[in-house]
């Protein structure tokens, strides 16, 4: 028999010295999406994201008469000892890095740019940005948004549009996309931006969140954007609905959080089907935190033997250090 992907324990979703490990061996690494192009057509003000303690600085220099475009859109960090890189896809979505210490964006999101150029993030103007605290660590949340399970009870008025039985994920490299409904395979894009956004283009709008981690695992801060090319009335009715959808998911998630942290709930195995996608993410956490861990501890053990060559074994490869 198969053998069944198991969760992450619960101690991973509690533990501050976790979240350290987290925080260098994948938010460090990772591509983070900041917004369409959109986004940052308000050249008076300077907009900042702050992820992983890291704040990140855009700013728009192109004059006005520009119009809606990548020029003059600059990201730097805050820190000027913290050196990121950035990337604009050919339709005009904008992502940046946190060190210098990731893969390219083409290596890192391989085959991405073939999905997202089906959408021309110039024509979706920005209309509202919101921002909350949540009382949960930002996997119990990524868990909830990486599969559909849940939806059916705790979202009646979404799964009205779109029937949870046929929602299915697919997971590529760092990325996944979830498909609400197979016979129209051109309603709506949604994807998984491992391992902290997303993207939801869907109902004649767009909505893009980031579950930003805390020093306290069991605290992050949500970040929404909306974007809609209707009118103001089309707009907060689209809103209305998106709205109520996250506020479904905070509620789960808080209460979820709070069965993790009281031992409620401790460890279990993944629906292959239906949970696909979060054993997608989840191991890839696990992978990453194990290999910066054996690093690191490697890297201390060097340390102690003095100056000497050390040979030792990181996941079944040789290493002299
Ligand atoms: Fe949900």
């Amino acid at each position: 028999m198969e053998s069944l992907t198991r969760t992450l324990p619960a101690s991973w979703f509690c533990s501050p010295p976790l979240y350290q490990l987290e925080r260098r061996a994948v938010f460090l690494k990772s591509w983070h999406l900041l917004g369409p192009v959109t986004r940052f057509q308000d050249r008076s003000k300077s907009l900042l994201y702050e992820i992983a303690q890291i704040t990140l600085i855009v700013e728009n220099n192109s004059p006005e008469s520009a119009g809606i475009g990548i020029e003059g859109i600059t990201v730097r960090a805050e820190d000027e000892s913290v050196q990121i890189r950035t990337h604009f896809t050919p339709s005009g979505l904008l992502f940046a890095t946190l060190s210098l210490d990731t893969p390219s964006f083409p290596d890192f999101f391989v085959g991405l740019e073939n999905l997202t150029n089906t959408v021309d993030f110039t024509k979706l103007p920005h209309r509202r940005s919101i921002s909350y605290e949540g009382r949960f660590n930002w996997k119990t949340m990524i868990d909830g948004f990486q599969e559909c399970l849940h939806c059916q009870y705790t979202h009646p008025t979404f799964s009205k549009y779109y029937p949870p039985t046929f929602y299915s994920v697919s997971n590529h490299s760092n990325f996944s996309q979830h498909i609400a409904d197979p016979s129209k395979p051109n309603d709506g894009l949604f994807l998984y931006f491992f391992p902290i956004c997303t993207l939801n283009v869907y109902g004649g709008g767009m909505s893009s969140f980031r579950t930003l981690p805390s020093t306290n695992p069991g605290v992050s801060r949500m970040e929404f954007d909306y974007y809609h090319a209707g009118t103001e009335e089309e707009f907060e009715e689209y809103y209305k609905f998106v709205r109520q959808v996250a506020l479904e998911d905070f509620e789960l998630c808080e209460k979820a959080q709070e069965n993790l942290e009281r031992g409620v709930y401790g460890e279990g195995v993944l629906n292959p089907a239906k949970e696909n996608g979060v054993a997608f993410y989840q191991q890839k956490v696990r992978k990453a935190v194990w290999e910066q861990h054996n690093k690191e501890k490697a890297a201390k053990l060097a340390e102690e033997q003095g100056n000497g060559k050390l040979e030792i074994t990181v996941e079944g490869k040789s290493v002299t250090l």
